[in-house]
């Protein structure tokens, strides 16, 4: 496989991790819910990633839930020292596999105890409020409530560091007045770009920005453009969106989920790739079109 130490690092928490890391959704079964469709290929898709170097592993305990969980603790346990798992507090499933808020200061202390019984941990790594005011995209309100509780459960050294995910920038700016936020995960690629303001800010203060859906999650990206600018560097469409994310801003750190072995190999390999400046600037025009 690639060194992916080819696409650098930045830091998260008190650790500098590789900008390529890997997202454990796609291990749960249909619909995030249920086991995977192929548990021994779920846990070789995740010692392949750590043997290949990724040192970042986004989770939840509601992907399953809980399944996705113990599976990473089935591949990985005892964990690499260097190993960052990041997870997120504020939901739970509902028996229809429905995603239901859950964001009570008691709501997110139980989110926290099944993610340390579940992953085997004394302490969470990194945790994300996961704001729910609307599920499928940041909307305005007050995060001060559950944020404050999670800062509570970090006093308790139970949380390491936090973050915030599907939030705005005035709930990114409440959080980090509350107590110190050093990621923030929204969804964010190459189509959908609505973010952009906001990562150049957390740029310039050494906070890392980290895409979900880099690849477009349940709807892949599809574009005529994405495809020839591909055959013209010769990668793939995904792993040209992904070179695009490393290229936009250093402080990006990726997650890409997959449940294929194959597919790990491709994206890991977009450490190796340097996107001409002439595919960048048609890149671009992407979410220009679509705007
Ligand atoms: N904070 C949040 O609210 C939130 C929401 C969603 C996701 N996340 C996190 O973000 C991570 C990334 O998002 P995601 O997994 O939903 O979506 P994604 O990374 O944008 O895309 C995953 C999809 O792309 C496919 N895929 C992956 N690599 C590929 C490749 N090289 N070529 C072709 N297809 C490929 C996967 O299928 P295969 O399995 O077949 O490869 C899967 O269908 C998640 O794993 C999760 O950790 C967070």
């Amino acid at each position: 496989m690639t060194n992916i130490s080819k696409a650098g690092t930045f830091r998260l928490g008190d650790r500098d991790v590789h900008r390529l890391g890997y997202g454990a959704m796609q291990l749960a079964g249909p619909g995030v819910f249920g086991p995977p469709r192929d548990r021994d290929q779920a846990i070789a898709v995740l010692r392949a990633a750590v043997a290949a170097g990724v040192d970042h592993i986004d989770t939840s305990d509601f992907y399953g839930p809980h399944v996705t969980n113990q599976v990473i603790r089935e591949a990985l346990s005892p964990y690499p020292a260097a190993l960052t798992i990041v997870t997120k507090l504020g939901a739970v499933r509902g028996d229809d596999g429905s995603w239901l808020p859950a964001q009570s200061p008691d709501d997110l202390k139980r989110g926290v105890e099944d993610n340390l019984r579940n992953l085997g941990l004394d302490a969470i790594d990194v945790a994300n409020l996961r704001v729910m005011g609307d599920v499928h995209a940041p909307s305005e309100g007050s995060i001060a409530a559950q944020f404050g509780a999670l800062a509570d459960l970090q006093r308790q050294g139970i949380i390491r560091h936090l973050g915030i995910s599907n939030a705005t920038a005035n709930q990114v700016r409440e959080a980090q007045d509350i107590a110190p936020v050093v990621c923030v995960q929204n969804l964010y690629n190459v189509a959908h770009r609505e973010d952009d303001a906001l990562i150049d800010t957390l740029a310039e203060q050494g906070i890392a920005y980290v895409p979900f859906f880099p690849l477009g999650g349940f709807s892949p990206l599809q574009s005529t453009t994405l495809s020839d600018v591909a055959a013209s560097i010769g990668a793939t469409a995904m792993q040209t969106a992904l070179a695009w994310l490393l290229r936009r801003s250093p402080n990006i750190l990726l997650i890409p989920g997959t449940s294929s072995l194959t597919h790990l190999s491709e994206n890991l390999a977009v450490a190796a790739i340097d996107l001409p400046e002439e595919a960048v600037v048609k890149l671009n025009g992407i979410a220009m079109a679509t705007a």
